[in-house]
């Protein structure tokens, strides 16, 4: 098997990338190890900067996405007892952000390309990249029990922070920064109308919480808990309580409903730098993650296969490297300013265990600032809804 850009991973990077390459005419395979009942069903994201809905739109899958998406103009934010509003669209030009899940984004992108028999391979096993350093890099896995070989001119390691991509580079080529917390976010899926028409994020002495949706019928929610946290020990009843005691606001109902999908995710700050070895280029959580609380980790992925799939069309068309030798540089700046206000906005909302009041005092500050100063708004809104230029 041979083609021009081998992709692992089939997430919204790997997905992305294949979409916007056969746009320009350039073929690739892309493979991935999970079912594709599990890809689309995997509950995670759920906030669109408006850069990745216009990607996503003027690569050909927007339409489901602006028929459902839920455009937004603000976000709240609580402490103290108080719900504020940062109204986002004010405070940046008109820029909105888009409520629409991850899971759907996935599923618009495989139906998408099943639909024009693109080849988009699941439950491959075994992966292994090789000849990286090479003009002549390789993909070898395993399919429906037979062994393959794919020769590939260029190798997208789309594959998550778990993937095989980028620890198949060689030790001493790519220099790690990272930060881990000592927390984690209890999510749920439910089915009752969400309770506010805007995204929540609340500071409270319990620990934070989030209120999110993903339509007009199904809420998302999330609790601050141990990055461990055994879900065995969190009873509907008890994530609801949590729920109400860190959302609740006088004059204002959180309303409940049938839990429908639970999960913990755990927090990590994490940069892989140069993002490319050879012809080996990452993208997306291969390269970097960002903990939920800047909803950027997701956007970032898009952005970075925007970056790589203009650069691998300017290279085969005119046989010039600028654009690939630019690719890690270029995409690290966004990265590391979402680092920078993913980091910023965990360590103001988030209970810090061993922290002192001090600790306290300096994020109810921080809140109030943010909440009450033009100048701080504009600058949580302009990240939040994403900078043009970085
Ligand atoms: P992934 O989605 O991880 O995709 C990688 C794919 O590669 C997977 O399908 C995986 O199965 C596959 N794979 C792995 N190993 C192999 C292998 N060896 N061979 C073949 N395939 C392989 N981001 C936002 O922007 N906004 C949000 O609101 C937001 N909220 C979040 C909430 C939660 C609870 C979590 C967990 C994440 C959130 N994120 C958010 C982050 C976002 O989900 C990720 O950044 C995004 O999924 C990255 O996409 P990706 O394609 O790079 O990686
Ligand atoms: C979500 O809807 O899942 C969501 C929203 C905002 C975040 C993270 C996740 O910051």
């Amino acid at each position: 098997m041979r083609t021009q850009v081998g992709i692992v991973g089939a997430g919204p990077a790997g997905l992305t990338l294949a979409q916007l390459l056969h746009r320009q005419g350039i073929e690739s395979v892309v493979l991935e190890n999970r079912s594709r009942e599990y890809v689309e069903h995997r509950v995670r994201a759920g906030v669109l900067e408006q850069g990745t809905v216009d990607l996503l739109v003027e690569a050909g899958i927007g339409e489901r996405l602006q028929r459902e998406g839920l455009v937004h103009h603000g976000i709240g934010i609580q402490f103290d007892g108080e719900r504020h509003r940062i109204p986002l669209s004010e405070l940046t030009d008109g820029r909105t952000i888009v409520v629409y899940g991850q899971t759907e984004v996935v599923r618009d992108l495989v139906r998408a390309r099943l639909a024009e028999g693109l080849p988009l391979l699941f439950e491959v096993a075994d992966v292994r990249v090789h000849d990286l350093d090479t003009d002549r890099p390789g993909i070898r896995f395993t399919h429906d029990g037979a062994e393959h070989a794919l020769a590939c001119d260029v190798v997208a390691g789309c594959d998550g922070y778990h993937g095989v991509c980028r620890p198949s580079i060689p030790a001493g080529v790519i220099s790690e920064f990272s930060r881990e917390y000592p927390f984690g976010w209890l999510g749920i899926l439910a089915d009752v109308a969400p309770s506010n028409d805007e995204v929540v994020y609340a500071h409270n002495e319990r620990g934070f919480a989030l209120l999110s949706m993903r339509s007009l019928e199904l809420s998302r929610l999330y609790v601050q808990c141990r990055p461990d946290e055994d879900l065995a020990e969190w009873p509907d009843d008890r994530i609801w309580e949590e729920l109400q005691l860190r959302l609740g606001l006088e004059g204002w109902t959180l309303h409940e409903g049938p839990v429908l999908e639970r999960g913990v995710t755990g927090m990590r700050s994490y940069v892989a730098e140069p993002m490319r070895y050879g012809r080996l280029f990452l993208a997306g959580d291969a390269a970097h993650i960002v903990p939920p609380t800047g909803a950027k980790g997701l956007n970032l992925a898009i952005h970075d296969v925007r970056v790589l799939a203009e650069a691998i069309v300017a290279w085969y068309r005119t046989g010039s490297t600028t654009l690939l030798d630019a690719y890690s540089d270029a995409c690290l700046r966004r990265v590391w300013r979402a680092e920078h206000f993913s980091w910023w906005m965990t360590s103001m909302l988030h209970r810090l265990e061993h922290d002192d009041d001090f600790g306290l005092k300096l994020q109810l500050s921080q809140l109030r600032y943010v909440t009450s100063s033009h100048a701080a708004a504009v600058s949580l809104a302009e990240n939040y809804v994403g900078l043009e230029r970085v």
